[in-house]
């Protein structure tokens, strides 16, 4: 590859989520285009392993490592920025905020114990790990933060509430840092997905996926990889100067 095909070489990514989905093709691409990469997991550690052994051999002279990080529990994700910035030698330039989990169920029916586990997941954790990457973000002289909301926390969607709750929390977040942080050459951008292929939409009932792909102007879900396209994309020199915006990604969902 040449220089130009590796736009992101010698950046140092953080990525929450990194064994499967949105989270596993954002650390494939992130490798392939000259990162490294420590990520996150929290459940699967064989599919992590397994992660990490496809991209050494793939990219022997670049950095790949898993570290166990329950980014809900402020505790865990301290340990695991820490452990992430040691494997990256004291300094990252790239933070992705992808981990993620949805509870679908309408909202009279919905205990707290389930709208506590999505805000506490996806909202709580950009304070646990954001908190304490930040200041080492804004040290390399550039700094990319992208966190990963979603099309629900844009426009709202029935049965998930608290998923939308926090996903609009995470753009509010997104938006109020990118202007404190701009002044210190970080940028801080959402990216919003609306059905992409994974295990979260593998639930779906196949009868409703296929009614749900009739409301989709490209009639598909999207994949992984297309997330992480974007995701690379606004980690890269490309889009420095964009900054506090929520791209969403959809096939054109609502338009
Ligand atoms: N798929 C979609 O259609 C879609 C649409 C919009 C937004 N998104 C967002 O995209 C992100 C990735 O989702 P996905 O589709 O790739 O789903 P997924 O395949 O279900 O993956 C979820 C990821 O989040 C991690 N995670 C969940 N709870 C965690 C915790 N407490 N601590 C640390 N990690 C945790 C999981 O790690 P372990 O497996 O290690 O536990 C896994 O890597 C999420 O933020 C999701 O909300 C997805």
């Amino acid at each position: 590859m040449t220089t130009d095909e590796l736009p992101l070489r010698g950046r140092r990514f953080v990525v929450t989520g990194g064994a499967r989905g949105i989270g596993a093709a954002v650390v494939r691409l992130a490798l392939a285009q000259g990162a490294d990469v420590a990520f996150g997991y929290h459940r699967s550690a064989d599919q992590a392993d397994a992660l990490c052994d496809e991209l050494h051999a793939a990219y022997p002279d670049r950095r790949c490592t898993a570290l166990h990080g329950r980014v809900s529990d402020s505790t865990g994700a301290e340990k695991f920025a820490a452990a992430a910035l040691d494997c990256l030698s004291g300094g990252l330039d790239v933070l992705v905020n992808n981990a993620g989990v949805n509870q679908d169920v309408v909202f009279a029916r919905m205990r707290r114990e389930q709208w506590d586990e999505v805000v506490d997941t996806n909202l709580g954790s950009m304070f646990n790990v954001t908190r304490p990457l930040v200041m080492p973000l804004t040290k390399g002289g550039k700094g990319t933060i992208i966190n990963i909301a979603s099309a629900s926390g844009l426009h709202g969607a029935p049965g998930q509430t608290a998923y939308s709750a926090s996903k609009s929390g995470i753009i509010g977040f997104t938006k109020a840092l990118a202007k404190e942080v701009a002044g210190r050459a970080v940028t801080v951008n959402a990216v919003a997905p609306g059905f992409i292929h994974t295990d979260m939409t593998d639930m779906i009932p196949p009868p409703q996926a296929c009614h749900l792909k009739t409301l989709i102007p490209t009639g598909e879900f999207g994949s992984a990889d297309d997330v992480a396209a974007l995701v690379c994309f606004l980690a890269s020199d490309r889009a420095r100067y964009i900054t506090g915006q929520v791209i969403e990604i959809s096939g054109g969902l609502v338009i």
